[in-house]
């Protein structure tokens, strides 16, 4: 029986995605160098109910010197961490000397308003090239991985923070037990740790089995975090929904007995009870319906393959990883890929291996389908791809189920 990252209980598996390559490893086409493969499977722990990976890939090969994603890639994504930061400025940073730590910063899309507002600010992002994307904008930033050790460090020549903040990185981190320890060394008393990551609630209601990969080893849900928070001394003050990257939710905790809770999130926790979200039924019951996505998707691209359209597809995700080695979707099905992200193109997609080039070969000529894998961002790319649509063209959908627009 495997056992809990978090609690040491007993896992229940409920989902086999298969063997699957590191979703953001983009290789070069004359790379022969072995691929890293591992089992990505998912469990549900029966005592703290904390939905996990059952394996852990390491760190070091997921974020370093060349890990290719960019926040500020899409502009609604710039948007929205702009008014982030300007919700952390108005509430938790007005005091004087206010210091704000961020944990995966990445290029600074979110500090990037904090330090133009003159607030005594830090990253931690171990990812070396975005880091330097981050510094370039004038942002402070460590190289190193958020832990206990960096946390005391931080702490003992910066001084403690009234608020760390982690946006789609927590879940990203295994290791929690050393972050707590770490945000305990480093938040002021009254201070708090404020994240966002995708939202079990919603991963389920979409079927949106593709936001399960390598780096996403958690999927939170207000339930498990106040579990989580309470066995570090922390408790669950907030909750937000937020409609980014498919379906998130912003937790706020603060330490034991300094915060009185918000009403939402009593009202998050009895709907999660009332879905059953924690239940095992329902969780396998998402399982079955990845099946079934799973095999419309391949039956629609082998129907157009046969019929002699023309299909590419569309932002070159690190959730696409889990659809095409999942779903054994390669360059038969699908020629290339378009994407935006320089460190992207020219290069072959985990796994599966297919191309990824610039969005400007998206037009030359339109294909006749476009599967879009960054369907998160489907409103900001179907905007700026409006001629795509004009001249006949159709996009491709898998979440919640397999339909054409
Ligand atoms: N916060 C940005 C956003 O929401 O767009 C970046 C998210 S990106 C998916 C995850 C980031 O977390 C990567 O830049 C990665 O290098 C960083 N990361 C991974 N483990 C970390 C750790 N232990 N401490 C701090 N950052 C970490
Ligand atoms: P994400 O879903 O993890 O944020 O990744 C989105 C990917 O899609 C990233 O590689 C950038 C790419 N992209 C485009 O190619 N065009 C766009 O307009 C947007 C918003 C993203
Ligand atoms: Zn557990």
């Amino acid at each position: 029986m495997n056992s809990c990252r978090i609690c040491a209980g007993p896992l229940d598996e409920f989902l086999d995605l298969g063997r699957q390559p590191l979703s953001d490893a983009f290789r070069l086409p004359n790379d022969t160098r072995d691929e890293f493969f591992f089992e990505l499977r998912v469990g549900l722990c029966r005592s703290c109910t904390m939905v996990q990976l059952i394996d852990e890939v390491p760190r070091e090969h997921m974020f370093h010197e060349d890990y290719p994603y960019h926040s500020s890639g899409s502009s609604a994504m710039r948007e929205h961490f702009t008014g982030t930061a300007r919700y952390l400025l108005d509430t938790e940073l007005r005091g004087p000397d206010a210091f704000a730590v961020e944990l995966g910063c990445n290029d600074g899309v979110m500090l990037r308003t904090i330090s133009e507002a003159g607030v005594r600010h830090l990253g931690v992002e171990p990812s070396g090239g975005v880091a330097r994307l981050a510094r370039g904008k004038g942002i402070r930033v460590r190289t190193a991985f958020f832990e206990e050790e960096t946390a005391r460090d931080i702490a003992a020549t910066e001084g403690r923070a009234d608020v760390v903040y982690a946006a789609n990185t927590l879940c990203h981190i295994p290791y929690l037990d050393s972050v707590f320890r770490g945000l305990d060394a480093v938040l002021k008393p009254t201070g708090v740790f404020v994240f966002e990551d995708p939202y079990l609630g919603d991963i389920v209601d979409r079927t949106a089995f593709d936001q399960i990969y390598d780096e996403h080893y958690y999927f939170f849900t207000a339930r498990s975090v106040r579990d989580l928070a309470r066995r570090h001394g922390f408790e669950l003050v907030d909750v937000r929904r937020l409609p980014v990257h498919g379906g998130e939710v912003r937790y706020t905790l603060a330490r034991a007995g300094q915060r009185e809770p918000s009403p939402a999130v009593a009202e998050l926790l009895a709907e999660e009870r009332t879905r059953r979200l924690h239940e095992l039924d329902t969780l396998r019951s998402f399982a079955s319906r990845v099946e079934t996505v799973r095999a419309d998707l391949v039956a629609l691209l082998e129907r157009l393959r046969a019929e002699g359209s023309r299909v590419v597809a569309y932002g070159a995700t690190a959730k696409s990883a889990t659809v095409t080695n999942f779903c054994g979707i390669g360059t038969e099905l699908i020629p290339f890929v378009c994407d935006t992200t320089p460190a992207k193109q020219g290069r072959l997609t985990p796994g599966a291996h297919i191309p990824v080039r610039e969005s400007a070969e998206f037009a030359a000529p339109y294909p006749d389908y476009a599967l879009l894998f960054a369907w998160n961002h489907a409103a900001e790319i179907m905007s700026n791809e409006r001629d795509f649509r004009a001249s006949g063209g159709k996009w491709i959908l898998y979440v919640p189920d397999v339909h054409i627009v």
